[in-house]
């Protein structure tokens, strides 16, 4: 085995999840409801009407989750923090048993050696909030501030590893252009003016954390390369329009405090530029970039506004049960394009995983799910090709721990390295956990063989 194949000394092995994904018991304690938890009860709005009112109950079996993240070996844990078990109305009056549930989860984190990276906003805005226009309410930044601010306080000297927002381009987008997700408007002119705001909660987020705390913080994308589906001109000009609103509408603000070039033509007139005072804040200061890796997609010129642009589905044996492309090179190219663009700032694949209709345990209690190894094998190749090619990478992250409630998919979709059984809540390592340990005990020297 060549020592090449390693990884650096200090890389973050991690697994993630996400709050709403995986806790229920959406109101225990005095929490909050968040706008999934009203959008899943929505007629239509999620495949077999199923909700997050039981997930995983991690909720209550937190302990014994962080049990398997030992068995595996994890040496990081990305989870969200839901916004509402803090402030049940969103701002306001703090919720202390909210908090108590993550300091208690950092503790036992910290105590079997697993390094806790928080994630601020993963979807689940406080409904209350939402009743004031949510995320098209300018106000929107400061409530995110006075929330992220509470916990840096109260965990900030636990925790070496934040971020602000996960994939915000799904929360502009999926949420209020498409409608898909929760609160399931469409209409561009809100989307348009929630990407600001966005960008703003973000940046008004790393300044008080300058603050007030002392570790890391940066922001979760999920990136695509897109390929035009033919040479002719509408399909290269749509390939190229989906870069820009889905690759670049939120990671070059971070960087510059401009929107990338071009992009008011997609939004329309509702869109405006930054004054000199919100660039400064968006632009705040970052320590790490995440990058959530799933598929490439191949892009042809479509009907719907804004983008007029839409995917071209791939065969069906070189992708997902979710219907994503199979395409490990594309994340040595994200990796790389964020560095080329933005310098060599510390990366982290804070997502990477695959949705198989695992079989359920055999009679030895094994879960054969070779498909998810294989691709796990295949992205963790990509990554350290990354490595190579002078990525500063610190560390991988499989999505997901568990098999978990998908968004719009509800529990159809199974993502995790631990096959959860939602109608008993046993969980079992499946192969691809196996495997995952062995990739973490030999510093991923078992990627290569
Ligand atoms: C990402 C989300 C995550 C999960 C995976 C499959 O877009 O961040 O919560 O649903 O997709």
């Amino acid at each position: 085995m060549s020592d090449l194949a390693r990884f650096p000394d200090g890389f973050l092995w991690g697994a993630a999840t996400s709050a709403y994904q995986i806790e229920g018991s959406p109101l225990a304690d005095g929490a909050g409801p968040n706008i999934w938890h009203r959008f899943s009860r929505r007629k239509g709005a999620i495949d077999h009407g199923d909700t997050g009112d039981a997930a995983c109950d991690h909720y209550r079996r937190w302990a014994e989750d962080v049990r398997w993240m030992r068995e595996l070996g994890l040496s990081a844990y990305r989870f969200s923090i839901a916004w509402a078990r803090v402030f049940p109305e969103g701002r306001g009056a703090l919720n202390w048993k909210g908090v108590d549930f993550y300091a208690r989860l950092v503790d036992r984190l910290l105590e079997s050696g697993i390094t806790p990276a928080a994630t601020l906003y993963h979807w689940d805005l406080p409904a209350a909030l939402d009743d004031r226009g949510g995320w098209t309410n300018p106000d929107v930044a400061g409530w995110f501030q006075d929330y992220a601010r509470t916990m840096f306080e109260r965990l900030g000297d636990r925790v070496p590893m934040w971020a602000t927002l996960n994939e915000p381009v799904l929360v502009s987008d999926a949420g209020y252009v498409k409608g898909v997700h929760a609160p399931g408007h469409r209409s561009v002119r809100e989307a348009t003016a929630v990407a600001r705001h966005l960008l703003l909660a973000h940046g008004a987020a790393v300044e008080a954390f300058r603050a007030t705390a002392k570790g890391a913080i940066g922001i979760v994308v999920n990136l695509e390369p897109r390929e035009p589906a033919s040479d002719a001109n509408r399909d290269v000009e749509a390939s190229r329009r989906a870069d820009l609103y889905f690759n670049r509408q939120y990671l070059e603000p971070v960087f510059t405090g401009r929107w990338p070039e071009g992009l008011g033509a997609i939004l329309g007139e509702s869109f405006r530029d930054f004054t000199p005072a919100e660039s400064a804040r968006v632009a705040a200061p970052i320590d790490w970039v995440g990058v959530n890796y799933y598929a490439r997609r191949v892009t042809r010129a479509g009907p719907d506004p804004p983008l007029h642009a839409d995917d071209v589905p791939p065969d069906a044996e070189k992708a997902t049960d979710l219907g994503w492309e199979i395409h490990p090179e594309g994340l040595t190219r994200v990796l790389v394009e964020v560095t080329e663009r933005h310098g060599k700032i510390p990366l982290y694949v804070t997502e990477n995983g695959a949705a198989f209709d695992d079989p359920p345990p055999n009679r030895l209690g094994v879960v054969a799910d070779p498909r998810r190894a294989a691709y796990l094998r295949d992205h963790l190749r990509a990554a350290r090709a990354a490595l190579d090619r002078g990525v500063d990478l610190r560390g991988y992250f499989v999505w997901s721990l568990l098999d978990n409630f998908e968004w719009q998919k509800g529990y159809s979709q199974r993502f995790g390295l631990i096959r959860v059984d939602f109608a008993t809540q046993e969980r079992v390592m499946k192969e691809s956990g196996r495997f995952y340990r062995d990739v973490i005990a030999s510093q991923g020297a078992a990627a290569r063989d």
